[in-house]
């Protein structure tokens, strides 16, 4: 497999991290310092320029680059690449005292104040304006330096703005989605529900809180709206640095599962995904193998954004944070771990926030590679150097890429509207966490599945797992009946295709769009559990019944076949399904809870309650037999990931547990360790490898 390489400067992987100069110019000493360190941790790219707003311009149009011009000379000739920002997350006072637009309006209504961050207007002309001249004038003068190898555009883009401009472009692009008739909009919003019609696309607001917010219609198209506004500003801005400097990539550093952008809309508009990850490690509610398995489910979403080149970690914490409830100091060896779990994943980077510790204001506590103290001798400065050594001895690995048979699909219109929808139990939808606990089921599994959007194409997979699609988009249920046609494992759950992309419920029965002759069978009703109702599914088929250990993640327990059902509770009717287990008790006992239906050379499979995501274990497996993706059961704690390139495969095993873990079945180099493995890898506690065979 042909390898991706990001950086061909780098000759490896990327270590580096926010670097805010800025705050230091009259302690030259203190920078020059930070050169001597950085090369002492082998750091070899500095973010720059991320919050440097009121230090590049001063004063309207006076600008001020000479300092900035030296920092990136002094860290290139010292080998240092630069990761160039745009400072458009933060604005100088100067700007909003004299163009208050650029500040956000509430969803009150309420104009805010000057102050923080990542809080502007994204339809702001005059910050928009602004915002490209200091682009162009920043990609004029360092473009072309050959230390800058990319554009980092903002910061962690978030949130709306209910402001007359906003306000203007929402109804322009509703026109656009409607085709300039509003009756379109009136039949797909079903507004004729508490006489909510509109005459024209100008009576629409955005749902303000003491507003209209009763239309799920309008919710979603302003969370849509929202996205597509933030990209086009983020668009605006890449555009302006591709028109000067067209072969330099740009990024933005996303946030994990954020709930509010729909980062799959605007991954195609950067060059490179990135993301900022932080862990809550050694907390109070999961095991330390848990936290981990639940950070390789976000590595795993944001490399599906991009499946073909590697992404990069562009934030993470070298000590601790200072923003967590509880903000806990990362135990010696977790940061190894936490970086080369990124690599695992794909990610061709491991970078920092921050660099140094600054005195004061906001973040003078957050965790940085050099404390206060200054010195190169803290605990964390040495686990971070020991990182920078580790990432040069597994440099070949950049430019592969993971590669996996299954996916998961993850929709955020899917997301907003579940979050959105009337019904069922408030606290206890969990679209999120349940995506996340059948992950980690099939992680458990040794299957490492991409995160993909519904319409997306499937081809390369041979099993795909849908949980709660409650919404379909226009081209779903044709894309997993051909999927299933040519072979596929496909696994749906309760609450699948219930409404359309408008969120209209779909007629003649759910799931709709042709996918209830898909799985052979209708769901009537959908039946919301109290926290101490509960009910079972008994299995009536024999392999799954037989297999009903769910090997490390069940514990020791074994079941008597049974799954518990929590929650939510579907009655279906069969069509021509078989089924394979069936309701406990209640008055629907005895009907079907789990079905399979083959179409064409797969099977499209129903698990029409919610149950524990281990208890589910058997059935994985068994479509995962069907789907010839072999199982692969580590010891627990254990974490495996796979990269593939031109040279041969990487396998990548962290060992999250205090326990030192022995893993057969290994052959190759072990890259950190530098010795060959015949068949057995033995990790110690929180070790981590990288075996490389051909
Ligand atoms: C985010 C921001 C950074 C910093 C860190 C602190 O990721 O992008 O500027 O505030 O959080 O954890
Ligand atoms: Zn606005």
């Amino acid at each position: 497999m042909e390898k991706k390489i990001l950086f061909p400067q780098i000759g490896g992987l990327i270590h580096g991290g926010d670097y805010n100069p800025e705050q230091w110019l009259d302690r030259p000493d203190i920078l020059e310092e930070d050169l001597r360190l950085m090369k002492k941790a082998g750091i070899n790219s500095a973010s720059v320029g991320i919050f440097s707003w009121s230090v590049l311009e001063p004063k309207e149009r006076e600008f001020h680059f000479e300092w900035l011009g030296k920092i990136i000379d002094r860290l290139y000739e010292n080998g240092i690449y630069t990761v160039l920002a745009t400072p458009s997350g933060a604005r100088p006072a100067w700007l909003d005292k004299k163009y208050p637009e650029a500040m956000r309006v509430n969803r009150m209504g309420q104009r805010e104040h000057h102050g923080g961050r990542h809080n502007h207007c994204m339809s702001s002309p005059v910050y928009r304006e602004k915002v490209a001249v200091m682009d162009r004038k920043l990609a004029e003068a360092f473009g072309s330096h050959p230390g800058v190898i990319m554009y980092h555009i903002s910061n962690e883009f978030s949130g709306e703005c209910y402001c007359e401009h906003c306000i203007k472009r929402f109804r322009t692009y509703l026109a656009e989605k409607y085709d300039h008739d509003i009756e379109k909009l009136n039949r797909a919003w079903w507004t004729t529900f508490w006489s909510h019609r509109y005459n024209d696309f100008e009576q629409i607001e955005p749902p303000f809180i003491h507003g209209e917010t009763s239309v799920m219609g309008l919710n979603l198209e302003w969370k849509r709206f929202t996205t597509w506004n933030t990209n086009d500003f983020m668009k605006a801005e890449a555009a302006v640095l591709h028109s000067v400097t067209p072969g330099i990539p740009v990024t933005a550093n996303l946030m994990r599962m954020f709930g509010g952008l729909d980062y799959r809309k605007m991954a195609p508009d950067m060059d490179v995904v990135s993301w900022d990850n932080y862990p809550i490690f050694h907390n109070d509610w999961e095991t330390l193998a848990d936290t981990a398995y639940e950070t390789a489910f976000q590595h795993a979403l944001m490399r599906s954004l991009k499946r073909d080149v590697p992404f990069m970690m562009m934030e993470s914490a070298p000590g601790l944070v200072n923003w967590q409830n509880v903000n806990k100091l990362k135990r010696p060896g977790i940061h190894r771990l936490a970086c080369l779990q990124a690599v695992a994943c794909g990610s061709d980077s491991v970078q920092y926030f921050q660099w140094r510790k600054g005195r004061g204001s906001y973040e003078q506590f957050h965790g940085a590679v050099v404390d206060h103290l200054g010195t190169d001798d803290t605990r964390v400065f040495k686990e971070v150097a020991e990182v920078g050594e580790l990432l040069k001895k597994i440099a070949p690995v950049a430019g592969t890429l993971v590669r996996t048979k299954a996916a998961m699909l993850f929709d955020w219109d899917n997301r907003w509207a579940i979050e959105d929808m009337k019904a069922l139990g408030r606290e206890t939808k969990k679209y999120e966490e349940t995506c996340i606990g059948i992950w980690k089921e099939f992680f458990r599994l040794g299957v490492d599945m991409d995160i993909v959007g519904s319409d997306e194409d499937l081809d390369r997979y041979d099993l795909v797992v849908a949980p709660m699609l409650y919404m379909l988009q226009p081209h779903t249920a044709a894309n997993l009946r051909t999927f299933v046609e040519r072979g596929g494992q496909l696994l749906a759950t309760y609450l699948t295709g219930y409404v359309d992309s408008d969120q209209l419920c779909y007629l003649g029965g759910f799931p709709g769009d042709g996918l209830k002759d898909l799985f052979g069978i209708v769901s009537e009703e959908i039946d919301s559990l109290y926290p101490t109702d509960r009910n079972a599914i008994v299995l009536t088929d024999e392999s799954l019944q037989k297999k009903a250990v769910s090997g490390e993640s069940a514990g020791e327990k074994e079941s008597c076949g049974d799954w518990e059902v929590v929650e939510y509770a579907e009655v279906l009717r069969v069509q021509d399904a078989q089924v394979l287990g069936t309701y406990g008790e209640d008055f629907y006992q005895g009907s079907a809870a789990i079905t399979c239906k083959n179409h064409g050379k797969g099977n499209a499979w129903y698990v029409a309650a919610r149950t524990d995501a281990p208890a589910m274990g058997p059935l994985f497996e068994r479509m995962l037999a069907d789907a010839g993706i072999p199982v692969r059961r580590l010891p627990a704690g254990v974490e495996c990931h796979v990269r593939k390139g031109q040279e041969g495969r990487y396998e990548f095993y962290l060992n999250w547990t205090n326990d030192t873990a022995a893993i057969s079945g290994v052959k190759g180099r072990d890259m950190v360790a530098d010795r060959e493995i015949e068949d057995v890898l033995e990790l110690p506690a929180y070790g981590v490898a990288v075996v490389h065979s051909r």
